[in-house]
């Protein structure tokens, strides 16, 4: 089925990566056309389709495609779309603007229901509960419409945001992130990840929450407790917490994905090793406990970016993309494989 995918806009190029990476762990590897930015279309399953926006830090939704065109005006629908929008009774309308597109998302909502309306007998406008969300993407260049298959709640992440949850560090990633290093980072939905430079846990707990085997580690002890308060708050059941060193870590070799924010010195101290040095020794130990298949995800600050490639030679780059925070700190998130 081709379904089409709404991706975030704060970073569309990462989006479409871990949209790309996922619908290949959930099935067979697929082709993703991304026919704008923001809008990624690829044939799969509703189920898969579902899935894939759970678990996907930046998809916001995906929808069976019905139709498309380079405007509302122009939208062309695909044979027999009546009679997929006639199998539910009721249904709404949801319009997307993407990037300076200019339109007014009111009479669009308006234009599409008339239409359906005017080609599905026997349905109806729910505005409050329908059976199905008709959704409209608008942007400069394209347009497309079909039925919702699913919305990513609004408040998603809302409970577990760094600065919400019960320990903090200033050194935190944000969920969203974590979740998508862990995307990844993961080669089946049986991985099992490891964070080796585990903090609050912000990475253990998505991968706990994704259904995860999860393993942080962490070389304070407070904040090895404190993580631990973290996970047992939010995934208490697939991940647990080492305290332990990341140049040495304590493990065979068990795991097949590594998602990981290492410290840099800014807030999270490097205990008075030079970055280059504890890469090297990271990464030393990391590959002991690795199978020959793993994959990493790693962010790091960018101007860091030739020593991560110099120290962890070991592993091959396959790609990278970078997320402005602020004016001194762009964050390289790079996927690696063992070469
Ligand atoms: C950038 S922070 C990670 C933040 C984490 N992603 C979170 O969401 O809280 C890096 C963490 O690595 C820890 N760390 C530093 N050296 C380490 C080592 N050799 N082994 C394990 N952890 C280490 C620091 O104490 C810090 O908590």
């Amino acid at each position: 089925m081709k379904t089409f995918f709404l991706l975030s806009g704060e970073n569309p190029a990462l989006s479409a990566a871990e949209l790309t990476h996922l619908l290949s762990v959930f099935g067979q590897a697929r082709s993703v056309t991304l026919v704008d930015e923001r809008i990624a279309v690829s044939d799969v399953e509703a189920s898969e389709a579902r899935e894939v926006v759970y678990r996907a830090a930046y998809a916001k939704l995906a929808a069976l495609l019905l139709g498309k065109g380079v405007s509302v005006d122009d939208l062309v629908f695909e044979p027999g779309w009546e009679e997929t929008v006639q199998r539910f009774g009721s249904f709404d309308v949801l319009v997307y603007e993407l990037g300076g597109a200019d339109v007014d998302s009111v009479s669009v909502e308006k234009r599409i229901a008339a239409q359906v309306l005017e080609k599905v007998k026997g349905v109806r406008v729910d505005l409050s509960n329908p059976d199905v969300s008709f959704v409209v993407l608008v942007s400069e260049k394209v347009c497309v419409a079909g039925l919702a298959l699913a919305l990513k709640p609004k408040k998603f992440f809302a409970d577990r945001k760094a600065g919400l949850r019960p320990f903090k560090i200033p050194s935190a990633l944000q969920p969203k992130l974590a979740r998508c290093l862990v995307n990844l980072a993961v080669n089946t939905k049986d991985s099992r990840v490891l964070d080796p430079f585990a903090g609050s846990g912000a990475v253990v707990i998505e991968a706990g929450l994704m259904g995860h085997e999860a393993f942080g580690v962490e070389v304070k002890t407070w904040v090895a407790n404190g993580m631990r308060l973290n996970t047992c708050s939010y995934a208490p059941s697939k991940t647990h917490v080492i305290q332990g060193d990341a140049k040495r870590l304590p493990f065979t070799k068990a795991f097949d994905s590594v998602a990981t924010d290492p410290p840099y010195g800014r807030s999270a101290t490097l205990g008075g090793m030079p970055f280059k040095k504890l890469l090297k020794q990271f990464c030393t130990s990391v590959v002991s406990v690795l199978d020959e298949k793993a994959r990493m995800a790693i962010t790091v600050p960018k101007q860091l970016f030739p020593d991560l490639l110099e120290e962890c030679g070991v592993f091959k780059l396959v790609e990278h993309y970078d997320l402005y925070v602020h004016k001194s700190l762009t964050r390289r998130v790079s996927v690696m494989v063992l070469d």
